[in-house]
């Protein structure tokens, strides 16, 4: 007989005292960012409530709501009037998310105001950038999108997340911005489970697709060279989108890099959780909530998720 006494896991699993002390990962209002989209015109989302698009005065009622509930902090998308081929209601001084700023700002003092920075939901044809005979042309984009970010700190964002994967655009907002934090969607993959945001911000790309210019899911040491750059064109935090198929690639980045790490809980993962649970096969806050903290446990310091107006009513 072994003079050791074998391992006992499961004395520290027996009570819900020991569990929450010992506990290594927990999910905190703190660490969540809620997309919200603004349009000219409001348009709700029975199935994804968490989706829909309010107009600048409903954006601030719903900010209102939020800072009650004890959310912290939210990213805003816009969905402009009108589209052209520049994308030029992502910029111009009175867009959507321009005037959205300008309504938050003044009110929410506490509460985080970033945005994202791309052209898709701007442009006619719903590419991340400008066409150049039927290719989106980096350079020529990045300009847009540097011009894209200066306007919404001149408006009052807190920090500006480029989302749109053109090489050097972080550089060039850093350029213009150097007070500002930049979250970079350092590792955004040409992904399926993102249907659900194009429906609602109207980004569909009109032809072809976004495998030109977003990630490859195959890759990991390329997500690695993209966060590298990144942290050197002046970068604050490091995103991976989406995140519970990519939780190796947040790890990794954890592992390799000292910056925050951030992930993207994207508009399809909120979407399966919600049909699945809409049809009886599970239970959407158990299954949420496991997912926030799968995602925080692979490495992500903050989360854009879906649910944070869930995750503060379960939290209580
Ligand atoms: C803009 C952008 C997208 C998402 C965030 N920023 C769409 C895309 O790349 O097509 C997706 C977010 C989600 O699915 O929740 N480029």
């Amino acid at each position: 007989m072994s003079t050791f006494p074998a391992a006992r896991l499961r004395r520290l699993r027996s009570t819900a005292g020991l569990r929450d002390l010992v506990r290594e990962t927990e999910v905190s209002l703190d660490d969540l960012i809620l997309p919200l989209f603004v349009a000219p015109d409001a348009l709700g989302n029975d199935a994804l409530p968490a989706m829909q698009r309010f107009t600048v005065e409903g954006v601030v009622r719903e900010c209102e709501e939020l800072v009650r509930i004890g959310a912290r902090a939210v990213i805003l998308f816009g969905v402009p009037e009108s589209k052209d081929d520049e994308g030029s209601g992502a910029w111009v001084d009175d867009g959507i998310v321009q005037q959205a700023l300008r309504a938050l700002r003044p009110r929410f003092p506490e509460l985080l105001l970033l945005t994202d920075v791309c052209l898709c939901e701007y442009t006619a044809h719903g590419h991340c950038g400008v066409l150049h005979d039927d290719r989106v042309d980096n350079d020529a984009s990045v300009e847009l999108l540097a011009r894209t970010a200066v306007s919404h700190v001149e408006a009052g964002a807190d920090a500006v997340c480029p989302s749109d994967m053109m090489d050097g655009r972080v550089g060039a907002i850093r350029e213009r911005l150097p007070e500002t934090p930049i979250v970079a969607y350092s590792a955004k993959y040409a992904s399926a489970f993102y249907g659900p945001f194009r429906d609602v911000a109207g980004s569909a790309p009109s032809f072809g697709d976004r495998r030109s210019y977003q990630m490859d899911p195959g890759n990991v040491r390329e997500a690695l060279r993209e966060c590298e750059l990144d942290v050197a064109e002046g970068a604050d935090v490091l995103l991976v989108k989406p995140a519970l198929p990519y939780l190796d690639v947040v790890r990794a980045v954890r592992e390799r890099f000292d910056l925050p790490v951030a992930a993207y809980n994207v508009s399809g993962e909120y979407a399966m959780v919600k049909a699945a649970a809409a049809a009886g096969h599970l239970d959407e806050r158990a299954a949420a909530l496991e997912s926030l903290t799968a995602i925080k446990r692979a490495g992500a310091d903050m989360i854009f998720t879906y649910w944070v107006r869930d995750v503060a009513s379960w939290l209580v």
